[in-house]
């Protein structure tokens, strides 16, 4: 998971949205360390962690910045998206109003980010089928709509979180 020593060609901020406890966190930590817990506390402000990674053989540092989703526990907006040059939109498949939230959290952040920011939507969870509220054609075609990229992924059993880093970092080269 990265060798310290070696060179950074690029630094890529990228920063994680949504609702409270859709997962932001634990992709993240899945991303960063290869760690998964269950008793994930929320977020209160900001936390951040990279890796480095070869990406078109150039070593990029991924600086991946993770908020709170709820509000109270929310810091100042415009810092947090300052300098990202790519976007993770979070929502949880098994309830249904953390995607109806989306078109409000990518409303906030074409406020505040830069207008080419790659965008990808992410449906996290994706281990709990049997409990699934939100269908995959349904956030495919809100993705194409809105062109983002798109994925399901699972934090727990590790699908698809490298592929989602992997698929903005290459955009954003
Ligand atoms: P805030 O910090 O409040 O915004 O929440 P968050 O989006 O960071 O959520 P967090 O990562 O803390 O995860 C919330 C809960 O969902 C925790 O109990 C996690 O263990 C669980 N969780 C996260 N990802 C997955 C996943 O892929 N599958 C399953 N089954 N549970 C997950
Ligand atoms: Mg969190």
């Amino acid at each position: 998971y990265g060798d310290p020593s070696q060179k950074v060609d690029y630094v890529f901020k990228v920063v994680l949205i949504g609702d409270s406890a859709v997962g932001k966190s634990q992709i993240l930590a899945r991303f960063a360390r290869d760690e998964f817990s269950l008793d994930s506390k929320a977020t209160i402000g900001v936390e951040f962690q990279t890796r480095t990674m070869v990406i078109q053989h150039k070593s990029v540092k991924a600086q991946i910045w993770d908020t709170a989703g709820q509000e109270r526990y929310r810091a100042v907006t415009s810092a947090y998206y300052r300098g990202a040059v790519g976007a993770m939109l979070v929502y949880d498949i098994t309830k249904r109003q953390t995607f109806d939230h989306i078109p409000r959290w990518l409303e906030e952040l074409r406020g505040h980010a830069d207008k080419n920011i790659v965008i990808i939507l992410i449906g996290n969870k994706c281990d709990l089928e049997d409990q699934r509220a939100v269908s995959t054609e349904d956030a495919k075609e809100f993705a194409e709509k809105e062109g983002l990229f798109f994925l399901e992924t699972s934090a727990l059993n590790a699908t698809n979180v490298e592929s989602a880093f992997v698929t903005v970092l290459t955009e954003i080269f």
